[in-house]
């Protein structure tokens, strides 16, 4: 197997992060922020322990992960949240537990691996459809329908897509799925933090309505670690009942909920984050779209190269040059589009964007 992939050029090596950073999902560079590494202090001396040492249905649920889910709700605008201690976590819980078997989930073709591990944990039907065309996701639940299928319909897509930097029509699902009393899923795991009133993402204004669950990553534009799952109050009763991988599984550290609860505070009071990084995301369309990257107004820009050998050499001599750009290769993305994603943060300057540019030059011509 290990051979194999080795033959393939496949095999994953775990490397030291080097060179400026064009690869991390750190976009507002808060993995370092001193406010974030305050509060943890401050928890730490008063109290709060380093391990949250049980599941939190034991004696695992901290007063810090309530407060955190309390704060997040009221923030975030949702009538209940549910701290996990990673997106992987809680996407793999939400899909495995929450549609039953008789149910449809109609998903977009480039979900992440983590709501596909849920669909195969799951018991119900679930059908991929065409990338960001709510009118492929209508003609799957008319022909499911048709079919004779009697249960639920749950919508599941990603607000922005991590390695192509697009984003979803959510409006057009939004009225899709109440058009079909379908459940809208969706993954916030990129927007939230950099877009949205206050950092609140691409679906702000869609928390509260009863249909519409959100997944919000915490370790990503937040900084920290873990994720928080947004909507209405039974998907909250509905995981701490039957979700295993929330049940069988130890909760957070409470000082990560301190440190979560630091960084929302942080966006709520410090646009200044986001727009720094909006002029950042300007000045990378400007420099790399001439070369060929991707732009469309987000902080993730894919310069699609095709062959696999040749995007992972690419990458190779950009960050021999000094700048962390990572190849990404099947089955990460579809066969025939391996790239290289340029991830736009706080952590590279505008010189750095400058100095990126001249040696993606240099590389690909
Ligand atoms: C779209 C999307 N959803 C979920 C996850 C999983 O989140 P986490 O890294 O917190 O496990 C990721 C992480 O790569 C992601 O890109």
């Amino acid at each position: 197997m290990l051979a194999d992939l080795a033959d393939r050029q496949r095999l994953r090596r775990l490397i030291p992060p080097q060179g400026v950073d064009f690869s991390s999902n750190d976009y507002l560079g808060l993995a370092r922020s001193p406010r974030i590494a305050r509060a943890i202090r401050q928890a730490l001396d008063r109290g709060v322990p380093t391990g949250s040492g049980g599941s939190r249905l034991l004696r695992g649920n901290h007063p810090e992960h309530e407060l955190l889910e309390e704060e997040a709700a009221r923030f975030l605008g949702s009538e209940a949240v549910l701290f996990f201690s990673s997106g992987f976590a809680a996407n793999a819980a939400l899909f495995a537990t929450l549609p039953q078997r008789g149910d449809l989930v109609v998903h977009d073709a480039l979900v992440h691996a983590s709501a596909h591990e849920g669909m195969r944990l799951g018991r119900a039907e679930c059908v991929a459809a065409t990338h960001n065309d709510p009118t492929a996701f209508e003609n799957v639940i008319r022909a499911w329908r048709h079919g004779g299928g009697k249960g639920r319909v749950w919508i599941a897509l990603e607000s922005l897509y991590s390695m192509d930097g697009d984003r979803a029509p959510l409006d057009a699902f939004r009225a899709l799925a109440d058009e079909r009393e379908a459940f809208l899923l969706i993954d916030e795991a990129h927007a939230t933090g950099v877009f949205g009133p206050e950092g609140r993402g691409l679906a702000a204004h869609l928390e509260g309505l009863e249909n519409v669950i959100v997944l919000r990553t915490c370790g990503k534009a937040l900084g920290c670690e873990g994720a928080l799952l947004t909507g209405p109050a039974f998907m909250r009763d509905f995981l701490i009942n039957r979700g295993r991988g929330f049940i069988f599984s130890t909760a957070p550290s409470p000082l990560m909920a301190s440190a979560v609860r630091e960084a929302l505070r942080i966006l709520a009071g410090e646009p200044e984050h986001r727009q720094a990084l909006v002029a950042r995301i300007d000045e990378a369309a400007r420099l790399l779209s001439p070369l060929g990257a991707v732009c469309r107004g987000t902080q993730i820009l894919p310069v699609i190269i095709g062959d696999d050998a040749r995007a992972m050499a690419a990458a190779s001599a950009i960050q021999a040059a000094g700048y962390d750009v990572r190849g990404i290769r099947p089955p990460t993305v579809p066969a025939g589009t391996a790239r290289l994603r340029i991830s736009v943060t706080l952590n590279a300057s505008l010189d750095d964007i400058a100095g990126l540019a001249a040696t993606l030059e240099e590389v690909l011509t």
